[in-house]
C-alpha cells in the first residue's frame, strides 16, 4: 500500500489562482533563467525584480546560491542531486505561481532533461524559458566568484562548463547574449518580453 493512498488533496476547496491574480492585478508566470555560472542570470533577475516591483507587481526571486544554502543544502552537484535540486525548485515555483506571484528563477539548470522536468511540473503555458547566453570563455574570464579558477585546478568536481555538461536550450522563449549587450540592455530586453504577458489590462 502506498503512502499516497492516504493523502487527500484539497486543491478544489482552496481559493483559486485567478482569485489571487485578480487581487494582485497581475498574471503569474515562472520566468526561468538558465545559463552558465557567470553568464549574468542573477544580475538580470535582481534588476528585473526591482523594475517589476516599481510597477506594482509582486515577485519572488529564487536563486541557486540562496536555495542551495537553505531548502536544498543537502544536495551536491551530481547528476542525481541536480535533478532533485530543480525538481524541488519547480514544485516550490508552482506554489508561488498558484499564489499569483511572478516567480523569477535563476538556476544553471544545465540539461534539456532537467529543464523539461521543470516545464512539466510547472506547466508549459506558465514556464517561460530564458537563455542567458555568454560563451564559456567570457564567463570564465569574468569569474565573478573565482569558481572557474578553482574548477580548472581540480578543486571543484562536476563544475558546469568545465567537468560537467551544459546543453544550450533548443527553443528558449527568449535568448539574451550578455557578451554582446550591457546589463541595462539585457534587462530592457527581458522586461519588454515579459511585461505584456504579466500585466493585466485595466
Ligand atoms: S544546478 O546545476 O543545480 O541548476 P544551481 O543553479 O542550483 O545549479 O547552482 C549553481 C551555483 O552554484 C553556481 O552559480 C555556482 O555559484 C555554484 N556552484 C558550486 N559548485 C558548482 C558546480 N560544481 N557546478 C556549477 N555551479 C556550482
Amino acid at each position: 500500500m502506498s503512502v499516497q493512498e492516504h493523502i487527500h488533496p484539497i486543491f478544489d476547496r482552496i481559493l483559486q489562482r485567478s482569485d489571487k491574480e485578480a487581487l494582485l492585478r497581475q498574471r503569474a508566470k515562472v520566468i526561468w533563467l538558465t545559463g552558465l555560472s557567470g553568464s549574468g542570470k542573477s544580475t538580470i533577475a535582481q534588476h528585473i525584480e526591482k523594475e517589476l516591483h516599481q510597477r506594482g507587481l509582486l515577485t519572488m526571486l529564487l536563486d541557486g546560491d540562496n536555495i542551495r544554502s537553505g531548502i536544498n543544502n543537502n544536495l551536491s552537484f551530481s547528476d542525481t542531486d541536480r535533478i532533485e535540486n530543480i525538481r524541488r525548485i519547480a514544485e516550490v515555483s508552482k506554489l508561488f505561481l498558484n499564489c499569483g506571484i511572478i516567480t523569477l528563477n535563476s538556476f544553471v539548470s544545465p540539461t534539456n532533461e532537467i529543464r523539461e522536468m521543470a516545464r512539466n511540473i510547472i506547466g508549459a503555458e506558465d514556464f517561460l524559458e530564458v537563455y542567458i547566453n555568454a560563451p564559456l570563455e567570457v564567463c570564465e574570464a569574468r569569474d565573478v566568484k573565482g569558481l572557474y579558477a578553482k574548477a580548472r585546478k581540480g578543486l571543484i568536481p562536476d563544475f558546469t562548463g568545465i567537468t560537467a555538461p551544459f546543453e544550450a536550450p533548443e527553443h528558449p522563449a527568449l535568448e539574451i547574449r550578455t557578451d554582446q549587450m550591457s546589463v541595462k540592455e539585457s534587462v530592457r530586453m527581458l522586461l519588454d518580453f515579459i511585461l505584456p504577458i504579466i500585466q493585466q489590462q485595466a
